[in-house]
């Protein structure tokens, strides 16, 4: 139940939407061409807030207004262990698990609902990581008949009502929600399909779509850390994210946000949650560091890679920059997914209330993103199809098939990354249903592994002083 949950809410994390043809507020965003111009994001104010009252938000709040009735719940869980539990949360919160949120609804019912950090925070043994994408999630199976069951076990009529809306829209979002394989991110999809259920000028909830959806099959997206975002201009790997990064993150919520009113509420409290995600930095490197190779890789690093990525230490600085598609090269898949057959979604969003201080506004690329942390954030680029840096940095080395490792004892030190098994075939091959979700298959649209040949040229001796370098970001 608890993946079937993540979808539900899970959905938001982008956001827009397709929109009324009879009057758009702003003119129509133009597809860009793809182009070979570097465009530098520029920086753009953003709300103060606390981040302390922002991580309360963040692990108490209900920003996600519907969910799986709490007597439901309870019947299928029970307390979350120890390493699963954060600090600061309160009633039924203190024993749940991380990544599902207990509220009551504006009728009154306790329900429990998913969060961000279902995709946003990774569990280990010695507790949870707030900010590390979770690359583990499966949300490979189709939960709508279990949602839509378990309204079976409901008895009073308003945790009756509050089960129909919420399984009314896992519903809707499900089928375009599962990836075929374990790891992949639905996000962009969900945010899609949940705009396209919304009036943009009210976000009123209508069953039948305004627009059109997009392609089941979701394009797969890796979570991007949030220690990330306080160096960046521009939300999202496409950089599509402008203005207020605190209303764009909010959208991510929007599963049940079905009245401006409620929207407005939501938002006067995500300006904080901004600012608590702008104070997290990356876990350390945990295992000795060459010093000696480090600082040539430093040079080497400099040499090569700042201009995009940038520099790191006493003079920090981060270009903003996003790379033509023509000049990075990495799969197009989720570009022209948001650039060009998201231009509904796009409309919808600038149009809504999310777009009176944030707007979508697609570009020519990819976002080079700042490597702070790198050494924890397999698998690479923004698709997830290369499971170590050393592949990333040497594109003959990438497998065609892998099969990913979820284990935190998996790590791999010397290529910086993932331990991975290299296979011979791929999806289609297997015939093992539980074995082929395991297969990332980069011969299938979205999931290529192509691109970012920038460290080819590199001598292998110089790539590993680049890597152990890296280790210290
Ligand atoms: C279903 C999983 C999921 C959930 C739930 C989710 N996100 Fe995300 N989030 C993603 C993915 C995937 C991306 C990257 C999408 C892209 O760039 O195309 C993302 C991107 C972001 C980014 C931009 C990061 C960057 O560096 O560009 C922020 C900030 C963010 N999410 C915040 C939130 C907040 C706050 C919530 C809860 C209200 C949330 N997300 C809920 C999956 C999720
Ligand atoms: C011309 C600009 C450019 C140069 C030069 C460049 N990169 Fe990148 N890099 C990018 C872009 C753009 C991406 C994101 C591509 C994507 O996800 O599709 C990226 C992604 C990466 C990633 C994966 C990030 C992640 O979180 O998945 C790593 C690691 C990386 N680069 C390292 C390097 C290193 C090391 C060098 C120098 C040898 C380098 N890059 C040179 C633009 C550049």
């Amino acid at each position: 139940m608890r993946p079937l949950l993540l979808i539900g809410l899970g959905l938001l994390s982008l956001t827009m939407e397709a929109g009324h043809p009879e009057l758009p507020s702003q003119p129509l965003p133009k597809a860009p061409p793809a182009g070979s111009v570097r465009f530098a994001i520029p920086e753009e104010p953003q709300r103060p807030g606390d981040p302390k009252a922002g991580y309360d938000t963040l692990v108490n709040g209900d920003y996600v207004s519907c969910g799986v009735p709490w007597s439901i719940y309870r019947m299928a869980f029970g307390d979350a262990p120890a390493s699963r539990r954060l600090p600061g949360r309160r009633g039924h919160n203190a024993r749940l698990s991380y990544d599902v949120t207990a509220l009551k609804t504006s009728r009154g019912v306790e329900v429990v609902t998913a969060n961000c950090l279902g995709c946003h925070a990774t569990p280990t043994e010695d507790g949870v990581i707030i900010g590390l994408g979770n690359s583990a999630l499966d949300l490979t199976e189709d939960f709508a008949p279990f949602a839509t069951a378990a309204g079976l076990l409901v008895r009073d009529s308003g945790e009756l009502a509050e089960w129909w809306r919420w399984s009314g829209r896992i519903r809707a979002v499900s089928p375009y929600t599962r990836p075929d394989t374990i790891g992949v991110n639905p996000a962009d999809n969900l945010a899609a399909v949940l705009s396209a259920h919304r009036d943009p000028d009210t976000l009123a909830w209508s069953d039948e779509p305004r627009h059109e959806l997009p392609r089941e099959a979701p394009v797969p997206a890796d979570v991007p850390a949030w220690w990330l975002l306080r160096k960046k201009h521009a939300m999202f790997h496409t950089g599509i994210g402008r203005g207020d990064h605190a209303r764009l993150m909010m959208s991510a919520s929007m599963l049940c946000t079905d009245s401006v009113e409620e929207a407005e509420r939501i938002d006067s409290t995500f300006n904080d949650v901004r600012a608590y995600l702008t104070t997290l930095r990356p876990p350390r490197y945990p295992y000795p560091i060459d010093r000696k190779l480090a600082a040539e890789g430093r040079e080497l690093f400099e040499a090569f890679c700042s201009e995009c990525h940038g520099t790191y230490g006493d003079k920090e600085s981060y270009p903003n920059l996003i790379i033509p598609l023509e000049e990075v090269g990495t799969d197009p898949l989720l570009w022209q997914a948001t650039a060009r057959e998201g231009l509904p979604m796009v409309e919808w969003f600038n149009r809504s209330f999310y777009g009176r201080t944030a707007r979508l506004v697609p570009g020519p690329g990819y976002v080079a993103p700042p490597l702070d942390g790198i050494w924890a954030t397999a698998p690479y680029l923004h698709n997830g199809s290369v499971p170590t840096v050393e592949a990333v940095l040497d594109s003959r080395k990438r497998p065609t098939w892998w099969r990913r490792s979820f284990s935190q004892r998996q790590f791999d030190p010397v290529a910086l990354g993932w331990k991975h098994q290299v296979l011979s075939h791929g999806k289609a091959a297997e015939t093992d249903p539980s074995l082929r979700k395991r297969i990332y298959d980069t011969t299938l649209p979205g999931y290529s592994n192509q691109g970012h040949t920038f460290g080819d040229e590199l001598s292998e001796e110089q790539r590993h002083a680049v890597i152990e370098y890296l280790k210290t970001l």
